[in-house]
């Protein structure tokens, strides 16, 4: 297992995701525990990138309950269809935020947090957890982030 990840400090954010991946793809490979894998997948974002927040929500029933992260405390539950995330499973795509103020219902874990990305995770066809990023900058997610993850989403897809 990779003890370090390997990110060139003056790499762009496409470079940055296209050299994490892999690695994150090595770092879960032969481990089956999947909150052990989710955690090191949060630290290599929060590494990575320096997010304000990232992490997990998994589905439960009827609600998303939080999962492993990097960052502040955050909300415990959101409910189908609620906030971003709820948003995201409900609607089983990815949602860039822009500008957290502009969403309506978006649940803020910490005034701090700006704009937002939630990705959905698929098992047979629905969606078993989400991925969120929080920055604490307006405008911070785009098309490149959403791609990638959307990358990373599959690639867990294949272990959980
Ligand atoms: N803002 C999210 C809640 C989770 S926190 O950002 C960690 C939402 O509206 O669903």
């Amino acid at each position: 297992m990779a003890e370090n990840l390997l990110i060139a400090p003056s790499a762009g954010k496409a470079e940055r995701y296209e050299v994490l991946l892999p690695q994150i793809e090595s770092l879960i490979t032969g481990e089956k525990e999947p909150i052990a894998n989710l955690a090191n997948v949060a630290a290599a974002l929060r590494q990575t990138f320096n997010f304000f927040w990232v992490g997990f929500y998994l589905v439960k029933e009827d609600e998303l309950v939080l999962g492993p992260f990097q960052g502040p405390i955050a909300c415990t539950r959101i409910q189908w269809g609620k906030g971003v995330c709820g948003t995201a499973w409900k609607e089983a795509r990815t949602i860039i935020v822009p500008d957290v103020e502009k969403f309506p219902g978006h649940i803020a874990c910490s005034s701090d947090s700006k704009s937002e990305i939630v990705v959905p995770v698929f098992s047979s066809g629905v969606v078993s957890f989400v991925l969120d990023a929080d920055s604490d900058k307006v405008n911070d997610f785009d098309d490149t982030d959403a791609h990638y993850l959307n990358q990373l989403a599959r690639i867990l897809e294949r272990f959980f």
